[in-house]
């Protein structure tokens, strides 16, 4: 042991570890009569292109997502969000929507989401839709009677126009987060058109009482279809200053130096503005009239300004992504965690990745200490007030695909090699072999070198200690574990640096995240119902081995 603590984990106001007689199982009215369903879920991100390919080209689609459902059902998987499948020219893999209210034909048809949405509903999961509000594609109906009607046309004010600059040039500095700058002009009317990400991708205009009920038909249209909530992409990033001022350097950026990148620039009048979270209220009615959950991509680094979104009549909840940009780092994890869940308790969706970034296993330094430190971390993001996503492909511990340079797909990657999305999105290795059971194709749409045998589903179901059947049984003690698992987090202050410890109404999770055991005191009367590696409960000291986590109950 290396550390030890004397922890007297549950002051607070909470039940002591002794007092277990006072709580007990399921029926306890505190556990669970009050919460939202989603905060006792387990959720999971399907990005679609890449899960399963059911007709043959080598795309996932609706057909081989329906077919592979089992596998979240079996891992114990409750919500499930699938990335946009809209018509689209695929600009942005999706991100970039030409209809709304229909599903392209590389995914399958309107009526293949519905069979997936009964197979799912069947299986007892509930499903997120994606919903794109920030920018449609420059395929949009919308933006093409824009462009070629110009101000003739109805939806001309659907997008964010400005006149040139007085010199002609560009409105303002604002820079596009996919490179370059954020406007784009139109030839046609002397215009330009500002857009956030690719210039086929131009921002709506929330100022626009019209973009908003469209919105609002938009979720009703698959509510009413059966989704149980959505995914709102760039969440914080709908409204911008109408006057279009500059945006000051970014604090960070040396004296004298030019913006250049997105990063380059302090986003006072582009992002994050209060307005936007006014349009949230209006789709929160939409929601709870459904019971619906609205779960945000707010990334922005300060939990402070997260909680506006995810407060009150707002979203529900949002990512949290104060992880993804560090390496691993156990006590700066562990005080980022605590501090998030302080400033939002109840509002965070924990993820350790996403289609946007490299694997969590291959941040956490890959290989079986990369896997045994997302294990861990898992088993301590089950524990918080929220809902924990996967990413497809977290359940087996995958670390990043590999593409070739000649096969770079992701428009960030062409600008930046090292901070393309594709190694992340590499197809779901479902069996050994050609394809790895993702395709019958030649090859899938995002060419790739092949998954080893023991990364694949079929060869980590079969073997008991593989990281898909760990990943497993820490999700059912989660559910088994989710009665008495109730109330504000009440932290183990005495917990050593770099171990998060905590406990919940009658339920405890004691996280080891450093490279060496850790021995802290933990009062009496606790049994071990779950560890992901080797704990020793000694009386009132419990002992983690490295990069261990622990659900413990009293
Ligand atoms: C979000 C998506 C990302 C996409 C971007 C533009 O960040 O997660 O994949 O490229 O929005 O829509």
């Amino acid at each position: 042991m290396t550390e030890t603590s004397k922890a007297d984990p549950p002051a607070r106001g909470g039940m002591g570890p002794t007092e277990r007689s006072d709580v007990g199982g399921g029926s306890d009215a505190r556990a669970t009569d009050a919460r939202p369903w989603w905060q006792d879920a387990i959720g999971y991100e399907v990005y679609l292109r890449s899960f399963a390919d059911g007709d043959g080209d080598g795309v996932g689609d609706f057909l081989g997502l329906t077919e592979r459902l089992g596998h979240l059902a079996d891992l114990g998987i409750d919500l499930v969000w699938v990335t946009p499948f809209y018509p689209s020219p695929q600009a942005d893999f999706g991100y970039d929507v030409a209809d709304y209210r229909d599903v392209d034909p590389v995914y399958g048809t309107l009526a293949d989401f519905d069979r997936f949405l009964a197979k799912a509903k069947a299986l007892g999961l509930r499903v997120l839709v994606d919903i794109v509000p920030n920018h449609s594609s420059s395929l949009h109906p919308w933006f093409r009677s824009a462009v070629m009607e110009g101000h003739e046309s109805p939806y001309r004010d659907y997008y964010v126009w400005s006149d040139p600059a007085p010199d002609g040039g560009r409105p303002n500095n604002w820079l596009s987060m996919f490179g370059g700058p954020a406007w784009t002009l139109d030839e046609r009317s002397g215009q330009y058109y500002m857009h956030l990400f690719l210039p086929e991708q131009p921002d709506l205009n929330w100022a626009n009482d019209a973009v908003r009920d469209e919105f609002l038909d938009i979720l009703r249209f698959w509510l009413d279809r059966g989704v149980d909530g959505f995914r709102i992409d760039v969440a914080h990033s709908l409204m911008e200053d109408q006057t279009f001022p500059d945006d000051p350097p970014s604090p960070d950026l040396p004296d004298g130096q030019q913006p250049e990148t997105f990063g380059d620039l302090d986003h006072v009048y582009d992002l994050d503005r209060e307005e936007t979270v006014d349009i949230f209220r209006d789709w929160r009615v939409v929601a709870d009239a459904r019971d619906a959950v609205l779960i945000g991509e707010v990334y922005l680094d300060e939990p402070e300004r997260v909680a506006k979104y995810v407060e009150g009549d707002a979203l529900h909840e949002s990512f949290y992504f104060g992880l993804n940009a560090l390496d691993w780092d156990p006590a700066e994890f562990a005080r980022r965690i605590r501090h998030a869940n302080d400033t939002a308790p109840g509002g965070w969706s924990w993820v350790q990745g996403s289609h946007d970034e490299h694997r969590a296993v291959t941040r956490y330094g890959g290989g079986t200490v990369g896997r045994e430190r997302s294990l861990a971390l898992w088993s301590a993001m089950f524990g918080l007030p929220g809902t924990p996503f996967l990413y497809q492909g977290d359940e087996l511990g995958l670390e990043d695909g590999i593409v070739a340079p000649e096969d770079i797909q992701d428009p960030v990657g062409f600008v930046s090699p090292e901070d393309g999305r594709d190694p992340c999105r590499t197809p779901i290795p479902w069996a050994p072999g050609p394809g790895n059971g993702f395709t019958t194709a030649d090859e899938p749409w995002l060419r790739c070198e092949q998954r080893p045998a023991g990364d694949t589903v079929q060869v980590q179901r079969a073997s008991d200690g593989s990281f898909l059947n760990a990943m497993r049984s820490l999700i059912a003690a989660r559910r088994s574990t989710a009665d008495r698992r109730f109330g504000g987090v009440e932290w183990w202050d005495e917990a050593p640096e770099g171990t998060l410890a905590f406990t919940r109404g009658s339920i405890a999770h004691v996280v080891n995240l450093t490279d060496e055991p850790v021995a802290l005191a933990c009062g009496d009367g606790w049994e071990l119902v779950h560890a992901t590696g080797t704990v020793e409960l000694d009386g009132a000291v419990i002992s983690l081995a490295p990069r261990t986590g622990t659900i413990l109950a009293t």
